[in-house]
């Protein structure tokens, strides 16, 4: 019996693999999608907008969205247009959340999800910020890993 349920999640899973859904992709799958001009950085970012507006009353996990987010989307969607090598890498044009108390040197408040530290002023991004921004991503914060 438990056997015959597994073979059925693995073979439903096979199927839905070979279509692309946003939800399910990998940042392979997105990056594959940006090359056959399927997809854009803006639209994948205004997908999560929408998903964090709708999710986030129940979850209540993400505190804020970068006001610059769909600028920055698309910046990286004419860099790919005039194929600039920044374009080739991993995470470029791909939204990232990073949890509150990682350092971002933006409009993005860094509080760790305390009042004593709204308006704080951060020197500069946190290493794996930077590192994350050299690949491309685009930072959101999040009260969770
Ligand atoms: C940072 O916090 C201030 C004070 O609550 C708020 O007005 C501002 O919108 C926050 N920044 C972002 C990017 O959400």
């Amino acid at each position: 019996m438990i056997a015959s349920i597994i073979i059925v999640i693995l073979l439903s899973h096979t199927i839905e693999s070979s279509k692309f859904t946003i939800p399910e992709a990998t940042i392979h799958d997105i990056q594959a999608a940006f090359k056959q001009n399927k997809l854009t950085s803006k639209q994948l970012v205004e997908f999560y907008i929408q998903r964090i507006r709708k999710l986030n009353p129940i979850y209540r996990a993400v505190i804020e969205v970068n006001p610059d987010a769909l600028h920055l989307a698309e910046i990286a969607d004419q860099q790919r247009k005039n194929k600039d090598p920044i374009s080739r890498f991993g995470l470029h044009g791909i939204p990232v959340l990073v949890k509150d108390n990682i350092a971002t040197k933006d409009k993005l408040n860094t509080t760790a999800g305390s009042y004593a530290l709204l308006n704080s002023v951060v020197p500069r991004d946190a290493g794996v910020v930077k590192k994350l921004r050299e690949s491309g991503a685009i930072i959101r914060k999040s009260k969770h890993d």
